[in-house]
């Protein structure tokens, strides 16, 4: 199986993260906007499965506007958290949620590539991705370096967009991805290419199980993927034993 995503029919993600700090501004309202609301329900779902201990190190990847850290930090089972993205104005944002809810001294955003992390192997309890390993030009490579930095017993959780297999929903919602959600991405951000983008890129991404066998191949076990709304978006999860 091709993971390097930089192949013929999908788009580059070279420098994709520049595409992020144009639409900074706009992106928490967009991705509201446009999921119904339901980012909101998928980011509790996947905080519902950390591990079951208390005091947990978190490392947050493509972070972006650090949504997905501080709905980890709401369930209170998590002691420190690091976010890493590369699109500086996108972490300005996150920085700002931070400070507001006084956090500032329990979570750090950093610069930096899910491909190539600045932290020693054994480090956290849980690596998470939300919404960003679509992005990442070598998603193998991403998956190794989630585990390597993971400690024993700790927990990958990845969100990522999906398609429904259902064939009537399907049908509809590729019509609103295709068609409506460019247009109103478009209109809202000023950058229609983003939107078309982000249907481009989730229709020639490995999902389900499909998925779970790269999990696999980078070293998780106990793999799962669980379709949320339809199968609109997937929560994966998997272990380092
Ligand atoms: C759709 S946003 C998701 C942000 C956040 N996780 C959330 O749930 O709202 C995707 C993020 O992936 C980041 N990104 C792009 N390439 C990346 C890479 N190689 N490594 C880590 N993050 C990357 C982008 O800068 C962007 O902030």
């Amino acid at each position: 199986m091709n993971t390097d995503t930089s192949t013929k029919n999908n788009p580059s993600r070279k420098d994709v993260f520049r595409m992020f700090d144009r639409i900074a501004a706009r992106y928490d309202f967009l991705h509201h906007f446009l999921s119904f609301y339901r980012d909101k329900v998928w980011r509790r779902r996947l905080a519902q499965q950390l591990p079951a201990r208390d005091d947990l190190d978190v490392l947050d990847l493509a972070t972006g506007t650090a949504d997905q850290l501080l709905a980890l930090f709401k369930t209170r089972k998590v002691k420190s958290g690091i976010g890493v993205d590369p699109a500086e104005k996108m972490l300005a944002i996150g920085r700002r949620k931070i400070e507001k809810k006084n956090l500032a001294d329990k979570i750090k955003l950093l610069p930096g590539s899910a491909e190539n992390l600045p932290f020693g192997n054994n480090t956290f309890d849980v690596v998470a991705i939300s919404f960003g390993i679509r992005n990442v030009t070598n998603v193998t490579r991403a998956l190794s370096e989630m585990h390597r930095v993971l400690r024993q017993g700790g927990r990958a959780l990845i969100l990522e967009f999906s398609l429904p297999r259902n064939r009537l929903i399907r049908k509809i919602y590729l019509l609103y991805f295709r068609k409506i959600l460019p247009r109103l991405g478009g209109f809202i951000a000023g950058d229609r290419h983003a939107y078309h983008y982000l249907n481009e890129t989730v229709e020639v991404f490995p999902y389900g199980e499909e998925f779970c066998a790269l999990m696999r191949a980078a070293g998780f076990t106990g793999t799962r993927a669980r379709p949320m709304t339809f199968g609109v978006a997937t929560l994966y999860r998997g272990d380092k034993q």
